[in-house]
């Protein structure tokens, strides 16, 4: 099938000999032989099949297949989060004396790879300034192995020119691997652009619902093959039952995330004419300095709308203390919605002057839009506003 949601939906591996139409769940550790030659030939890699659920499984495979069709990518591989994407999406193109190019609004836990483990290994790291494009081409190094971004970034909700990234890296013959978790593949294909990795933690809206941790990594064959070995004997395996939850939830990806986003936009709206807030951020607010980029490699501005709420840190923590029947929790891309605080929580280990490099105002508070109904939404937005006077 040729559209987007056809294979979201029909994407599904072979049907067993009970002729299910709902893929079943392969809670198997391993699978059995047939015979010793067939174990020889799996080991050897001169037969494709499952051997234990380390390496691959059913429910896996099918969940790459049907990603990997949504991205336009040659291959895949699943992980246990989104951070065991990163991680393995990352570790073994990099070895002593190498050096990796990153966007510095990043998210936090990658921070800590780059600043706390990859300094141990000899790896450096350089930031770069999302809204500094100019900049980029200087800081790579003769070393440099890798460019690291997310766009849209969290929480401040700025942009990278995906064409600009991709041609960059290609004249300096430097991966480019993009984390897509904001967009989703519905919204943005960043390989379109010359990617040549991408991942997602699929934690946040392709599950869609809060309920289990995943990542997923796709990209060009021979690299997906290099990380597949570095994974195999590493283990950061995705659970068949996530594999199959997610599956799943990719089902109704793009009718969730046409909610999301609708409901996105009109809250984005309805902020912006408030007097309590001082600026909003949403890539398809006309009001975006990066308006134009959004509408070229976005299709959708996403489930994500940040504002500065007046009164900076105080104001904030009041907002949310005031916070009735929306979520306050770190979590995002859920069913519900979630509201944060970044700079006195995600965000706090950071000085004042690191957060402001990335946009985080004292008083920025970041919104993942839910599926509620969007009066109700902007209603409770609306009373915590007032409460927090
Ligand atoms: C942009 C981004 N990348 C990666 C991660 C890490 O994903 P996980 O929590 O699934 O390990 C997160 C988690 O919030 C995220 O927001």
């Amino acid at each position: 099938m040729e559209h987007f949601e056809s294979k979201a939906i029909r994407g599904q591996i072979d049907q067993s000999q009970y002729r299910e139409h709902s893929v079943p769940l392969y809670l198997t550790s391993s699978f059995t032989f047939e015979n010793a030659d067939q174990a020889v030939n799996l080991f050897a890699d001169k037969e494709e099949g499952n051997i234990y659920s380390r390496y691959s499984n059913p429910n896996t495979t099918e969940l790459i297949q049907k990603v990997c069709a949504m991205e336009g990518a040659e291959d895949g591989l699943a992980t246990s989060s989104g951070m065991a994407a990163i991680f393995t999406s990352i570790a073994p193109f990099l070895s002593q004396g190498d050096h990796i190019l990153v966007c510095r609004s990043v998210f936090g836990s990658t921070h800590q790879i780059l600043t706390n483990i990859f300094p141990n290994w000899g790896i450096a790291h350089t930031y770069a300034d999302i809204d500094k494009p100019e900049t980029w081409e200087g800081l790579i190094q003769e070393n440099t192995k890798m460019v690291f971004l997310e766009t849209p970034s969290n929480p401040a909700l700025d942009l990278i020119d995906l064409e600009w990234i991709g041609k960059l890296c290609k004249k300096h013959n430097i991966l480019l691997n993009i984390d897509n978790c904001f967009a989703t593949p519905y919204l943005q294909q960043p390989i379109k652009y010359g990617a040549d990795i991408v991942m997602h933690s699929a934690t946040k809206l392709m599950d869609g619902q809060g309920r289990v941790l995943g990542g997923l990594i796709l990209g060009k064959k021979e690299l997906i093959a290099k990380m597949r070995f570095f994974a195999r004997h590493t283990g950061p395996a995705m659970s068949p039952f996530n594999a199959w939850v997610l599956s799943k939830s990719l089902e109704t990806l793009a009718v969730r995330l046409d909610r999301h986003c609708d409901n996105a936009l009109k809250l984005a709206h309805y902020l912006e004419s408030h007097e309590q807030v001082e600026e909003v951020k949403y890539p398809f607010l006309e009001s975006h300095p990066q308006y134009a980029l959004a509408k070229k490699q976005m299709s959708q501005g996403g489930a994500i709308v940040s504002f500065t709420i007046k009164g900076g840190l105080e104001r904030g923590k009041k907002f949310l203390n005031a916070i009735q029947n929306l979520s306050f929790t770190s979590n995002l891309g859920d069913s519900r919605t979630i509201v944060n605080h970044p700079a006195s929580t995600t965000h706090c280990k950071l000085t004042e002057e690191e957060r402001l490099a990335v946009g985080i105002y004292p008083g920025l508070i970041r919104v993942s839009v839910g599926l509620e109904h969007i009066e109700d939404i902007i209603k409770e937005i609306e009373l915590s506003i007032q409460q927090s006077v």
